[in-house]
């Protein structure tokens, strides 16, 4: 892991502040093109037409490949080092203003179950979505109301999701969605690093 020297001024030019490396260029851009992909499904595109199935498909591949990223990719990206653990997130709850100096380099643990359920449920929209187009569940209720359940609670779930960010980042003071965007996380002065 490369940082500028502790205590010395970070390339935010702030005195103390280290710019850490941690998301990697493909988690970035699978991030944002499924955030992408979502969004024109969730709006412009047709939800009867082929560009629809062609936007869902897209995210099934980009979540299947960041899956698999999670087992072979750096450290930041990888399961083990966020792993599911209710726990720890409840943990993290209790502790919040404790904790208020700790910066995670990878999810905080109540990030990592968020990001867990939107892999799940980005494949359950993808899955149900699917069934609707094949001889055996085409036009069966059940069918369409889970694929509509799981858009509504994906649509919950990324509230929160934007939510929790925006409270890490006033709670840490790291900007989450720089990091998200240059991949590299500008840590404060004196925070402890895990
Ligand atoms: C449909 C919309 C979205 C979905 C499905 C989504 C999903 C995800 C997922 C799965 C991750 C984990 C990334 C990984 O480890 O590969 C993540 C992380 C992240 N997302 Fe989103 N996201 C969405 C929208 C947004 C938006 C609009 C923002 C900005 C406000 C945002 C900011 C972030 C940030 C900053 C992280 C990293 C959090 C951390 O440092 O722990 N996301 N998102
Ligand atoms: C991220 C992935 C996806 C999102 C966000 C999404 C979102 C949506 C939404 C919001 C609706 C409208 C529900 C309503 O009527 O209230 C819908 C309907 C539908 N979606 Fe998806 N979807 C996704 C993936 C897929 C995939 C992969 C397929 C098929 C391969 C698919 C096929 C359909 C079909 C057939 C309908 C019903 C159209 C109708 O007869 O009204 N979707 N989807």
């Amino acid at each position: 892991m490369t940082a500028s020297a502790p205590g010395a001024p970070g390339e935010g030019g702030r005195p103390g502040a280290r710019d850490i490396p941690v998301w990697d260029p493909l988690v970035r851009l699978i991030h944002w093109s499924v955030a992408l992909a979502v969004l024109l499904n969730a709006t412009v595109l047709d939800p009867e037409g082929r560009p629809h199935e062609v936007a869902g498909y897209a995210v099934a591949g980009l979540v299947a490949v960041r899956l698999a990223w999670g087992l072979i990719g750096p450290g930041p990206a990888r399961f083990a080092t966020f792993p599911p653990n209710p726990a720890a997130a409840l943990r993290h709850l209790r502790h919040w203003r404790a904790g208020a100096g700790t910066v995670h380099l990878s999810h905080n643990p109540l990030g990592a179950l968020m990001v867990y359920n939107l892999w799940l449920t980005l494949l359950a929209l993808v899955v149900t979505g699917v069934m609707m187009g094949t001889i055996r569940f085409f036009g069966i209720q059940w069918v369409e109301e889970a694929h509509e359940m799981a858009f509504d609670w994906l649509m919950i779930s990324v509230a929160l999701h934007v939510g929790g960010v925006v409270i890490d980042t006033l709670r840490t003071g790291v900007p989450l969605v720089r990091a998200m965007v240059t991949g590299r996380k500008r840590v404060p002065a004196g925070a402890r690093v895990r």
